[in-house]
Parts: structure tokens; C-alpha cells; sequence
């Protein structure tokens, strides 16, 4: 079996949505990631405003059986900013597993794209000890909390499906974070055919804004989740924040959920509280891996900005 290195545009979806749904077949998560099964939605995925994603492959009789893909996106570092490639996507199908293929189509990619910039990847329990041992490492966990959606002063807000004409702000220049400007947030939020967001954002200042999306809980439940929540500073993160209270408490939804990377002491002190990792079902830790041609030493010393709009998985 040999493992292929291919572009998207000569990717065969329908094979490809095949070993997706036969790797995800008895997975309890099962019903939250089946819009995300279709061959449309990895068309639109594989195919970024930064050109399209690298799939490395292996196929047995026809069949393909394992997969580990990687789509282009911009990160901004305090050394400037480069394409780099979020690896994910990475399924065997259960007749196929614990043969090493998996490990060979992870190396496979790692090599191709390693050498070319940053790679980034939010590994799961499964593929999280192979993840390291390819030598990636550990940059920021995000840290979930949760805010009831209290009565809140309403003020005059933007509700819109498409985004305010800005670049996404980064709270603190100095950190690494993806590249957010209208073009990705169009791909990312507005063309997703599997999930609908929002983007919230005050009147006269659309350039803080937050984008959304709903989130089903146990008994009923509705909640909503910052995916991403672009301020330039700690009275536009409350400002915006009070807007997604207002919007979520209009739609009925009882709370809000944040994932902060770096410190979450910024959203305690909005009335946030850390959810135990117990009631989450995945932890998400960001790893990453950089071309050698970076100083590795360097890159241990910077702070990490992600959000959970950075992860391909929402
Ligand atoms: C995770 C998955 C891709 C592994 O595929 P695989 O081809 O069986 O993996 P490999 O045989 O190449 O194993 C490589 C390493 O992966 C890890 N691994 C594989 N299966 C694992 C399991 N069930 N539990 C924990 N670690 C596992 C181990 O570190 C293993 O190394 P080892 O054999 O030295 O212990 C496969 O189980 C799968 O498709 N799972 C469902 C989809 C999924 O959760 N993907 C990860 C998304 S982030």
C-alpha cells in the first residue's frame, strides 16, 4: 500500500466522504459531525482563499483507508507572517487500524509541508501521542468558561451573516495568531455549508465584533459559543461580550461559552466561570511543529493567541 501525497483539486470527495463516515461510524460525537461528512463541505474546506489543502493518502483495493489532510491559513508571529498549514483530518478506517498508517500518512504530509511553514494541529486523545512523536509540541491549551446570560443593558447591535468589512484585531500584537481579514472570515463563517454563525457587532463600531454560533445542550438546552471575539482592547472585548448576552438572551439561549488561550483571568473578570475539563469533551490543546529554518529556541518565548475559531473541528 502506498501512501500518496495529492492537491485537493485532484482528490476524489466521494471516496474520501466514504472512509470518513466508515472511521467516524461509532463515534459517540457522531450527530455533531455528520453535516461536516459530505463531499460539499470538504470541497469548500479543501479549498481556501490561501489556496487549497494537501491530502496525504493510502487506498487498499480501491478503497481509500486512511487520510491526514493540512489547509493553508496566514499566521501572524513576532518575526512576521507566513502561510502556514493546520493538519487535521486524520482518520484509518477501523478495519485498517493499528497497522501504522495513520503514522505514515502524518509523516508523509509532515514532510512535505514541514520544511514550508508553521504546522498547526488540535489533536484528540487518539492522535495526540503520534502528533508529538512527529514532533510537534504543546503551545496553548484553550481554556473554556461559561457565563449565564443574564439581563444586560441593551444597546443598538449589528446581527448580520457576513462579516463587517475589517481585519480581525488581536488583542496583544505580540502574540502568534491566525491571520483574520475579510476573505478568511467570508470562507471560514459565511460559505461553511455545514454550520451557521453570526457576527454581532455594535453599530457605530464594527470593528470589535465577535462571531457565534449556537450550541444544542443536554435536556433541551440552547447555548451560544464565541467562536471568535476581535477587540482592540479590554473595553471592546466587555462591550462585546455585553452584545452577545443581549443576542443570546433574545433567542432564549441560557449561557455563553468562551474559550480563551493565554489568560483567562481577562474573562473571570467579566463574570466568567472555568468549566472542569470533565464536562468537556475534548481538551483543546494547540500543537505546533516549525521548519527548522525558524529559530526553535525563539518560539517558545512567544504567546500564543488561539481561539476556538482557529480549530477546523467547529
Ligand atoms: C486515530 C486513528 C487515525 C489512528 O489510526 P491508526 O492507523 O490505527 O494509527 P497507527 O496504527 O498509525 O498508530 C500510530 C499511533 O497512533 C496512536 N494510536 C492509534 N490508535 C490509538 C488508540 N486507539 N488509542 C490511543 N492511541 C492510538 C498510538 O500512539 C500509535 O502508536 P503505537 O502503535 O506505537 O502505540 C484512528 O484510530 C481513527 O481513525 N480514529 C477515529 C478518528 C479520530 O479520532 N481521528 C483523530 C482526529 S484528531
Amino acid at each position: 500500500m502506498k501512501t500518496q501525497v495529492i492537491s485537493a483539486c485532484d482528490l476524489d470527495f466521494d471516496r474520501h466522504v466514504i472512509a470518513f463516515r466508515e472511521a467516524f461510524a461509532h463515534v459517540s460525537w457522531r450527530e455533531e459531525i455528520e453535516p461536516a461528512m459530505s463531499a460539499e463541505f470538504f470541497r469548500w474546506k479543501y479549498r481556501t482563499p490561501y489556496g487549497d489543502a494537501v491530502i496525504a493518502h493510502i487506498a487498499a483495493g480501491g478503497r481509500l483507508v486512511s487520510s491526514a489532510a493540512a489547509f493553508p491559513l496566514m499566521l501572524r508571529t513576532p518575526v512576521g507572517t507566513h502561510l502556514a498549514w493546520q493538519v487535521g483530518d486524520l482518520i484509518t478506517t477501523p478495519d485498517a487500524r493499528g497497522q501504522g498508517l495513520f503514522r505514515r500518512c502524518l509523516a508523509a504530509l509532515v514532510g512535505e509541508l514541514g520544511p514550508k511553514g508553521p504546522l498547526i494541529c488540535f489533536p484528540n486523545r487518539l492522535s495526540i501521542g503520534e502528533i508529538q512523536r512527529q514532533g510537534f509540541c504543546c503551545v496553548a491549551e484553550l481554556r473554556a468558561c461559561v457565563r449565564q446570560t443574564l439581563v444586560v443593558r441593551a444597546s443598538k447591535i449589528l446581527v448580520q451573516d457576513s462579516p463587517p468589512a475589517v481585519q480581525a484585531k488581536a488583542s496583544d500584537p505580540r502574540s502568534v495568531c491566525v491571520c483574520k481579514d475579510a476573505d478568511y472570515l467570508n470562507w471560514r463563517y459565511v460559505r461553511n455549508p455545514a454550520r451557521r454563525y453570526q457576527f454581532i457587532a455594535e453599530c457605530n463600531s464594527p470593528e470589535s465584533f465577535v462571531v457565534v454560533r449556537e450550541l444544542a445542550l443536554p435536556l433541551r438546552q440552547r447555548a451560544s459559543v464565541v467562536m471568535e471575539l476581535s477587540a482592540e482592547d479590554d473595553a471592546g472585548w466587555s462591550r462585546v461580550l455585553g452584545h452577545v448576552h443581549q443576542w443570546a438572551q433574545r433567542r432564549g439561549l441560557i449561557c455563553n461559552f468562551l474559550f480563551c488561550s493565554g489568560s483567562p483571568l481577562r474573562a473571570f473578570g467579566k463574570g466568567y466561570i472555568p468549566l472542569p475539563s470533565l464536562l468537556q469533551p475534548k481538551r483543546h490543546r494547540v500543537f505546533m511543529k516549525f521548519p527548522a529554518s525558524m529559530d526553535q529556541e525563539q518560539t517558545t518565548t512567544w504567546r500564543y493567541a488561539f481561539q476556538i475559531g482557529d480549530w477546523d473541528g467547529f
